[in-house]
């Protein structure tokens, strides 16, 4: 064995301690660091020939990465749509290392049986019905990817042939309808071969992000009975719009198409009686797409696929070998590594399984609650602040707003708020102006926060 190696595995315990202890230093200094940094560069350095062992690696990180990075982590990051990591995720993340369970064949271990159980828990969480099945991928964009491939095989099953088997060219051109997608939609429909042209956008209710589902059912009728995908959104990132999925399925009755819900952090809604509602119909859909490393606050990468038809799932992507052993009959028992892209990859389901064990349904619905409220009270203080304009009601967690007379200048704003070190808001752009999303999905975001963020954003105005 290497020296190096030989004496790590020596002092290993030590090692992980020092480890833990600045992990530790890490997260008790969350409040102190800089929200977001100006990305600076290090100097190069070359492969190390020896190595330093452990210890060493762990001081050189420290010294040329560690003080450039945000704290994503913390309370006032709210850029994209960040969760953190709730206590009990983290120390579900670190077993996962220690562990290094592959969970994709059921040959050798119980913890592809963890995942089956963490999925069935998230099942409950959203209230879907038990015929959704799913496996844990690496984040929405996956998820959408995993989906989507799911809906290619429906319909290759519509038109009577296979696009496992005889590939895309037999579909011909395939019309996927949505009213406000996310990016990940493109990228996927990219990646299954089907093209981003593909995409027929459908128009939106007025002053909405919402599908006009008049609009909707018309451009199904023009399609004249060919087969379709319909990609509904369940919480769109501007403004937190949701599709009214009831009239979507119920379009269902008269016109065939696969409904494939986006609701990578809409599905969070379900745990709030009073937003409950959003998600109405969210069972019905054929596949439903929702992240993790959002809302449910474990760290990335994590993201669950749900679908009703695992039997096409499978068929795209079995992976059988003689070494990997067969699909089998059972699709309830099916190996995971028949239903993602992955073939081998970590037990994600781990920080999920803890957390949702740890908190259960009520704390994860207290999380989902107060960053309402909080998002809220944000876009209280935003609506009365001079300089500031609200683009949207503040529907669930994301204020979207813009400085009232010089909206272009929303990117010297961002990069003002990056500079003072105590948060971070992404830009975006809404209805053609220029604007700023600030989105509450971390745990440990308070009232305090807020006042703190609504302060800055004070000093800031123009
Ligand atoms: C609605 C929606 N779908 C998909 C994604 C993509 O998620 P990920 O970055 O985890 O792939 C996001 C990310 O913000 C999202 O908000």
């Amino acid at each position: 064995m290497h020296p190096r190696l030989c004496d790590d595995l020596d002092r290993l315990p030590g090692l992980l301690d020092e480890t833990r202890a600045r992990a530790v230093r890490l997260l008790t200094g969350l409040h102190d660091r800089p929200v977001a940094r100006r990305p600076v560069r290090p100097d190069p350095v070359p492969l190390p020939g020896t190595g330093t062992g452990t210890a060493g690696a762990l001081e050189a990180f420290a010294r040329r990465w560690e003080p450039g990075f945000a704290a994503s982590a913390g309370p006032r990051y709210l850029g994209f749509v960040t969760g953190g990591a709730t206590p009990a995720s983290l120390a579900g993340d670190w077993l996962t290392g220690a562990l290094d369970q592959n969970p994709t064949s059921g040959l050798d271990s119980g913890a592809p049986d963890l995942e089956r159980e963490t999925v069935a828990w998230l099942r409950e969480l959203f209230g879907l019905p038990a015929e959704h099945a799913g496996a844990f991928v690496s984040g929405a964009t996956m998820s959408n990817f995993t989906g989507l491939a799911v809906a290619r095989e429906w319909l290759g099953e519509r038109h009577g042939v296979s696009v496992s088997e005889q590939g895309t060219g037999v579909l011909g051109d395939v019309p996927v309808l949505s009213g406000s997608p996310h990016s990940s939609i493109g990228k996927a429909l990219s990646m299954l071969g089907l093209g981003r042209s593909a995409l027929r956008p459908v128009g939106t209710l007025p002053g909405r992000e919402a599908v006009d589902a008049a609009r909707l059912e018309r451009a199904l009728e023009a399609l004249g009975g060919t087969p379709a995908i319909v990609v509904a959104n369940a919480g769109t990132v501007n403004t937190v719009d949701f599709d009214d999925l009831r009239a979507i399925t119920a379009l269902r009755e008269r016109y065939p198409f696969w409904l494939h819900v986006d609701a990578a952090f809409g599905a969070f809604t379900a745990l709030s009686p009073e937003h409950a509602h959003l998600v109405d119909g969210l069972g019905e859909a054929d596949s439903v797409c929702v992240d993790l490393h959002k809302w449910l606050n474990v760290p990335y990468d994590s993201a669950v696929q749900f679908t009703r038809r695992r039997d096409l799932q499978a068929r795209v992507f079995a992976n059988s070998a003689a070494y990997l052993g067969p699909i089998g009959g059972d699709l309830d028992r099916v190996d995971l590594v028949h239903l993602t892209p992955e073939n081998s990859r970590r037990l994600r389901a781990l920080p999920a399984w803890l957390t949702l064990a740890a908190y259960g349904r009520e704390g994860h619905a207290e999380i989902v609650r107060r960053c309402v409220a909080l998002a809220g009270l944000l876009g209280e203080r935003v609506a009365a602040l001079p300089g500031y304009r609200l683009l949207a009601p503040v529907r669930l967690n994301v204020v979207c707003f813009t400085l009232a007379e010089a909206p272009e200048r929303v990117g010297d704003l961002v990069s003002a708020i990056v500079d003072s070190g105590e948060a971070f808001l992404t830009p975006t752009v809404h209805d053609g102006v220029p604007a700023l999303r600030a989105a509450f999905s971390n745990w440990r975001t308070t009232e305090a926060d807020v006042e703190r963020v609504a302060k800055l954003l004070e000093r800031l105005s123009p």
